[in-house]
């Protein structure tokens, strides 16, 4: 796992923007990426659309499979995450309409529907890069504690503390879903590179569980030590629990020229 500590959210987002940047230039656009929600990427996004508008990035040839979506909300709902990636960046790319893709709430065979999901990840070629949050109970997507570690794409059931967390971007609490449609962490641990991005101190806890602590169901995140080829991209305050912060800083600034992914592309 590579840990990257960076000194705030934005600073740390704009790497995030210029690793994915690079990743697609490589790929010469071809690239199959999974994406996520929550106010963590918003600033990635941003940066993603600046890069896009100066004509630095066309996401022409990009799949798009979003981590997870809520039972019961329509596309259209406000509070969907339909709704949220159009919103803060489908509608100002130049990405294919039919190229993305969200998993349906709405769908009246939820089995079906994650099967389905799963076939078109598997038929896109799978998930090049998959960006990722962390909830603050270690939630990874939608896998709450206790998931299982190889899990699929499957209904899961919100923790309450997560209902209560994501109230902020409903009107009451009582307003959100409680079931949801997620990718599984079994999923989430094909894709070929994860880079996962936490800012703030209400995240230092969940992070030093991810990073330094056991691995375990109790914590989904922690499956991440698994992966060959993670990158964790931090804020001072999201790293403030890590044991071992001087290690992580002196790997990442001893890093040659040609591995750094966060340096601009202009
Ligand atoms: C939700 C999403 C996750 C996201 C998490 C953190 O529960 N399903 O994918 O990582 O919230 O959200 P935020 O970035 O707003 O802290």
């Amino acid at each position: 796992m590579e840990v990257a500590i960076f000194k705030d959210s934005k600073l740390a987002s704009q790497a995030a923007a210029n690793l994915i940047a690079r990743t697609m230039i490589e790929r010469s656009g071809k690239l199959v990426l999974g994406l996520a929600t929550g106010s963590t990427p918003l600033d990635t996004y941003s940066e993603l659309v600046r890069l896009h508008r100066n004509g630095k990035l066309s996401f022409k040839s990009v799949r798009a499979f979003n981590l997870d979506e809520y039972v019961g909300l329509s596309g259209n709902s406000p509070h969907s995450y339909k709704t949220f990636m159009q919103t803060h960046l489908f509608s100002k790319v130049d990405i294919d309409p039919r190229h993305c893709h969200i998993p349906d709430g709405k769908s009246l065979d939820p089995r079906g529907e994650c099967l389905r999901y799963e076939e078109s990840i598997r038929s896109a070629g799978g998930i090049d890069l998959q960006l990722l949050g962390l909830g603050q109970d270690g939630h990874l997507g939608f896998n709450e504690p206790s998931s299982s570690l190889s899990s699929r794409t499957r209904l899961k059931t919100l923790t309450e503390s997560t209902r209560r967390t994501n109230a902020v971007h409903f009107g009451s609490h009582d307003e959100v879903p409680h079931h949801v449609l997620t990718m599984g962490l079994g999923t989430i641990m094909e894709a070929r590179r994860c880079v996962l991005l936490a800012f703030g101190e209400k995240k230092a806890d969940a992070v030093a569980r991810m990073v330094e602590g056991p691995l375990g169901a109790s914590h989904p995140a922690s499956i991440l030590q698994m992966h060959q080829n993670c990158t964790v991209i931090l804020d001072e305050t999201s790293a403030s629990q890590l044991k071992r912060q001087d290690y992580y800083r002196e790997v990442f600034s001893g890093k040659p020229e040609w591995q750094r992914w966060d340096l601009p592309l202009d």
